[in-house]
């Protein structure tokens, strides 16, 4: 392991003002998203959606630091020949790739979800450093409920987070760490602090039992929000305010970079949410790593929309793409203010 070419990587993965377009959508999931704006989930449907976005030139190279891409895609090539990687690399990103298999029930523990994909995972990463990928991502996820989550849920997730960030290092690959707390139930934002809080810090005694370098890997967390069914909302500045508490409580300062899921969260909401912490960061100069946005969902909603399926709305698609990427980036910085989401990008 190279923990200074890593760190070199996952520095420009939170670079100032940029952040991480989350595209790797398995095929079961792109089919219901695309189910939503009317269009058939084939290989070259999906494939004509991707190459759209990664032909999006300003949104690309001035606010799009890297994309996470499912394994169907890395191997793609666009209508003209040329690979998918190559497009993301020729507009200045860095092509990452998700590598968990998704999730499993939990034995012993109802309702519970445990994370697959370890075995032969060596092999499959060895491929995909070769394919171009610089960095990967592994989502677990935690759900909050009467009685859950469970300590065995937290710890077998966490372990198995932190197996996964120790071999995409020893492959030379960035480890994106992602404990997604879910925001599905009714739980108000104080118990998503709590449980955050419980599945943070058990993630990171993993990794440190497990010698993961710091330096070396991303943390992609939830924010802390209210439960999506909660009679009591939160608003932007109490979401700012507590996510950026809890991180601080719970990240070590070596973490280059945080970059967050939107989870379900509005578009909007989640530029709002990110904005608002980059603002207390900017007040208090106090956060030791940088804060940016890795979604999937409000980066893409939009665009999907506008495209929907239609070569002839490609260049609308680009621009609701954009649009959002440019809304994040501004996020990013504490720059961005709701007047300006009416302002479509040029
Ligand atoms: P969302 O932003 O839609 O939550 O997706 C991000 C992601 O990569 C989830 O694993």
């Amino acid at each position: 392991m190279n923990l200074a070419d890593l760190n070199t990587i996952a520095r420009a993965m939170v670079a100032p003002g940029k952040g991480i377009l989350a595209a790797d959508e398995s095929s079961g999931t792109i089919k219901k998203r695309f189910d939503v704006i009317g269009v058939e989930s084939t290989e070259t449907s999906r494939r004509d959606y991707r190459e759209m976005m990664f032909r999006s030139k300003q949104a690309m190279s001035d606010y799009i630091s890297g994309v996470i891409l499912y394994d169907e895609t890395i191997w793609q090539d666009a209508a003209d020949g040329t690979p998918l990687v190559k497009l993301i690399e020729q507009a200045g990103g860095i092509p990452g790739i998700k590598v968990d298999e998704g999730t499993q029930p939990l034995p012993n523990c109802p309702g519970e979800l445990i994370t697959v994909g370890l075995d032969k995972l060596a092999e499959r990463l060895a491929k995909y450093y070769k394919q171009g990928a610089r960095f990967a991502k592994w989502r677990a996820v935690i759900d909050i409920g009467a009685g859950i989550p469970s300590y065995a849920a937290v710890h077998t997730n966490a372990h198995a987070l932190a197996r996964y960030a120790a071999l995409c290092q020893q492959a030379q690959i960035v480890p994106i760490v992602e404990p997604e707390v879910l925001m599905d139930g009714d739980h108000d934002i104080d118990r998503c602090y709590e449980v955050t809080e419980f599945v943070l810090k058990e993630t990171f005694q993993e990794l440190y039992y497990q010698k993961v370098a710091l330096e070396g890997m991303i943390l992609k967390p939830n924010m802390a929000v209210a439960g999506k069914k909660s009679a009591k909302k939160a608003g932007v500045q109490e979401v700012a305010e507590k996510t950026v508490k809890l991180l601080k409580s719970c990240v070590p300062a070596a973490v280059p970079g945080i970059a967050f899921l939107s989870g379900g969260q509005s578009d909007e909401e989640a530029t709002a949410h990110l904005d608002a912490m980059n603002k207390i960061g900017g007040l208090t100069s106090g956060l030791p790593w940088g804060l940016t946005f890795s979604y999937g969902r409000a980066l893409q909603a939009a665009p999907q929309k506008a495209w929907s399926g239609k070569a002839d709305n490609v260049a609308a698609g680009q621009a609701a793409f954009t649009h959002r990427a440019k809304m994040n980036s501004l996020a990013s910085k504490g720059e961005w203010s709701s007047d300006l989401e009416s302002k479509k990008a040029a």
